[in-house]
């Protein structure tokens, strides 16, 4: 077993094992897009490397499985059409924030990613939701996380802070500013998961003390997860309440959920990985 000195040095999760919780699953609205024109052809983040080929073929095969484990478990997938020269266009979490019939569109920090923006604009549109552009850039939900009513945004590396009160007045809800520092986790949906309105788990490491110290105030009860299960992104997950859609490879972090209750179910997204991405970078959820 690999030993985190970090990591042992924190608090253990209070919940005891194989505690009875009754958990339900709530049906869900998802937004996705199919990588048709995935690649990775620059780098923005520290997961991307030139020199590693991509397999696009096996990369829709892996993002096809998991937009049916979402039909099987009863939720909608709706698609936004994939772009040519946009090959992290999958990554389609970060297109938008989406709450209570309002949107905030996204604005990218990097000019490669740009043109993702204008297509999320437009099914946004087409689909009856008030949107609006921030003037500071905010990657909607890489960045942007709702748990219950309130609104967890990580600052850093993509999103500004100074974003923060545009996104707050426009979707009329609290918002915590979460500070990240470690550029492995450069967008807080790889750093915390949601699992209900009132659980969240997540990686201390990659928080600033100061965010540690409002998490731990806020949630107390929170899943702490180790460094294995992280640095396979195993916190990027798309939970219902009850069933939890994760990287396969985060064994521990699967463990720790089904002792709290929750069903893991695990998703094998190995080629989208090599752009800095996994489960909940391929899914944006419509909140409502
Ligand atoms: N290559 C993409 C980027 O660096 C990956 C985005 C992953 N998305 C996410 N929600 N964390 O922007």
């Amino acid at each position: 077993m690999t030993m985190d000195i970090a990591a042992t040095a924190l608090p253990r999760p209070r919940t005891r094992p194989h505690e009875k919780v009754d958990r339900t699953a709530r049906p869900r609205r998802f937004v996705m897009v199919r990588p048709t024109h995935f690649a990775v052809d620059y780098v923005i983040n520290p997961w991307m490397d030139l020199s590693t080929p991509v397999d696009t073929s096996r990369a829709l095969a892996q993002w096809e499985a998991l937009r049916q484990v979402y039909i099987d478990l009863g939720h909608t997938v709706d698609e936004v059409g994939s772009l040519p020269g946009l090959p992290d266009m999958v990554y389609a979490a970060n297109g938008a924030m989406v709450v209570n019939g309002r949107a905030v569109v996204a604005r990218f920090a990097h000019p490669e990613r740009a043109g993702e923006a204008p297509a999320h604009a437009d099914w946004l549109l087409d689909h009856g939701f008030v949107s609006v552009h921030t003037r500071h850039t905010n990657e909607g939900q890489g960045d942007l996380l709702l748990v219950g009513s309130t609104i967890l945004a990580g600052y850093g590396f993509r999103t500004d802070r100074r974003a923060h009160q545009e996104i707050a007045d426009h979707l009329d809800m609290p918002l915590v500013g979460l500070e990240l520092v470690d550029p492995r986790f450069y967008h807080l949906d790889t750093a915390l998961a949601v699992l209900d309105d009132t659980t969240i788990a997540y990686y201390p490491p990659a928080f600033a003390e100061h965010s540690l110290a409002t998490l731990r105030q806020m949630y107390p009860q929170a899943i702490e997860v180790a460094s294995a299960d992280a640095y396979v992104l195993g916190l990027n997950v798309v939970s219902d309440g009850l069933n939890v859609v994760m990287p396969a490879a985060a064994t521990g972090f699967a463990e720790q959920l089904h002792h709290h209750g929750f069903r893991p179910v695990g998703v094998d997204l190995s080629e989208l990985l090599k752009g800095g991405g996994s489960v909940k970078c391929c899914t944006l959820e419509v909140h409502s």
